[in-house]
């Protein structure tokens, strides 16, 4: 994917989240220099397969597998340092080593103890038709605080007095609203005591990344911004308001590593053959009872974060479409297929209708989404093993036929297609799309 004219790209997630960035990632970092996140934070959960290994990365890049790869997380990243001290624990206790491979924005917000105490008490303080389902870890109020411009910042730590002061401000703030909301209450000494034993990791981490990454690129390097969750968890774009917090279509990486969007590329969007959803919201294809089961149980759909049940649906055009358009995707991988391997017979949503009619652009309203009925298309599955395919040809006639039409419903040319977890069960494909392949 890389080459002489395409020096930086981004890889992002088209649907719901989970839809495989991090094996894509994996697979492209090995001819990338510098990996980079740009937003999310430990809500993220991407697995990569190594050999037999598995690695689930919640805030390091995916990047970091392969020996060389320099690895940073951006400004638009909201970092909990002791996740980070543990993801970083648990690498090198595997033999990984991040020896100068690490590094972290001065500009970067922190996600203290007490976001995650907010984030879980506004959470449960919900009924539940008003749930959100985050993940629990923060994000919410941690965009929060770095909104109203009264976060905590990387950079801060080597301020002992304003490391304090915010501190002391923020956890005055939460207790006013903990207090509406039950028993747990911020405590700033306990908060000052717990930034002791990560505060030299995160100044000795500490550097400016967007600089680092426009002399890279200005030097010829090559430069991966890898996105975390998807398109329609978008806070402006997705379903509002079961949405993340933060910008992750490809809009928001250039903002959120602090290069400008005309040093960018190409833009990849990673899609499952089918759709998952973890979290409440609207889901138009969702499947249910004994379908569901069965492919939630075929691909293992249960958070890497969480370890919550996805919601599984057929895969929906309509979706992709709209996050072809708001992240001006160049590309789709297309993953998972292999997990549709023994069905009979595979839909794929084309549009949608309200009341007999079909709708024009995508629902920016979530009541509308709801309550739309999709327009299926149905495939003749293969029902065979595809793990094995290397090649396009080596697919069955029948997945060439259900990709081919993923392609054209999405209006996106599909350039990878996985067929299992590992690195080598990857079919690479032309910069053309599958639709000029017979
Ligand atoms: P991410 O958040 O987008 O990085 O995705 P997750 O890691 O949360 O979820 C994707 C899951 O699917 C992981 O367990 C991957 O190992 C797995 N996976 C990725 N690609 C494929 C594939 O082509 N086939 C199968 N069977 N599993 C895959
Ligand atoms: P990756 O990067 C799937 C969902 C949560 C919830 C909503 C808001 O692995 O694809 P938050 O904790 O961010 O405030 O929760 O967003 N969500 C994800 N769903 N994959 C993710 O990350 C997600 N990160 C957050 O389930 O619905
Ligand atoms: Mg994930």
């Amino acid at each position: 994917m890389f080459s002489e004219s395409v020096r930086c790209l981004v890889v992002v997630g088209a649907q719901w989240g989970d839809e495989g960035k991090g094996k894509l990632v994996d697979v492209l970092a090995e001819q990338a220099t510098i990996v980079a996140r740009y937003q999310g934070g430990a809500n993220a959960g991407h697995t990569v397969l190594v050999g037999e290994e598995e690695f689930i990365l919640h805030l390091i890049p995916s990047g970091i597998l392969y020996p060389r790869t320099r690895c940073l997380l951006g400004n638009g990243v909201v970092v909990d340092p002791w996740t980070l001290a543990e993801e970083m624990e648990g690498l090198r206790g595997r033999g990984i080593d991040l020896g100068g491979r690490l590094g972290l924005s001065k500009r970067a917000h922190l996600v203290m103890p007490y976001h995650r105490v907010l984030d879980q008490a506004q959470e449960s303080s919900r009924d539940s038709e008003n749930k959100i389902g985050t993940t629990g870890r923060g994000i919410g109020p941690a965009y929060r605080d770095k909104v109203a411009r009264v976060g905590l910042r990387v950079g801060d730590l080597a301020d002992d007095q304003r490391t304090r002061e915010v501190v002391e401000a923020a956890c005055h703030a939460a207790n006013g609203t903990l207090e509406r909301l039950g028993d747990e209450r911020a405590d700033p000494e306990a908060a000052m005591e717990q930034l002791d034993s990560v505060r030299a990791m995160l100044l000795d981490l500490a550097t400016d990344t967007g600089h680092e990454l426009r002399t890279g690129l200005a030097a010829g390097g090559r430069v991966l911004l890898e996105g975390a969750q998807g398109a329609l968890l978008d806070i402006d774009h997705g379903t509002y308001p079961y949405v993340t917090s933060s910008s992750t279509t490809a809009g928001g990486a250039a903002a959120g590593v602090g290069i400008g969007p005309t040093l960018i590329d190409e833009v990849l969007g990673v899609v499952k053959a089918y759709t998952t959803r973890v979290g409440n919201g609207p889901l138009p294809t969702e499947l249910t009872g004994g379908e569901a089961d069965r492919l939630r149980h075929l691909g293992g759909e249960f958070g890497a974060t969480t370890g919550r049940p996805r919601r599984p649906g057929w895969f929906d055009a309509n979706v992709v479409r709209y996050a072809g358009g708001v992240n001006g995707l160049t590309s789709l991988a297309v993953t998972k297929l292999d997990v549709l391997d023994s069905f009979e017979e595979i839909r794929l949503a084309t549009g949608y209708e309200f009341e007999g009619d079909a709708i024009g652009p995508f629902p920016d309203s979530v009541e509308l989404l709801e309550r739309v009925t999709p327009v299926y298309a149905t495939h003749e599955g293969w029902q065979t093993s595809t793990t094995g395919c290397r090649s396009w040809e080596e697919l069955p006639g029948q997945a060439r036929s259900y990709l081919r039409r993923v392609e054209a419903e999405s209006a996106v040319p599909i350039r990878y297609v996985s067929v299992g977890a590992a690195r080598r069960e990857t079919i690479r494909l032309g910069a053309g799309g599958v639709g000029i392949r017979t």
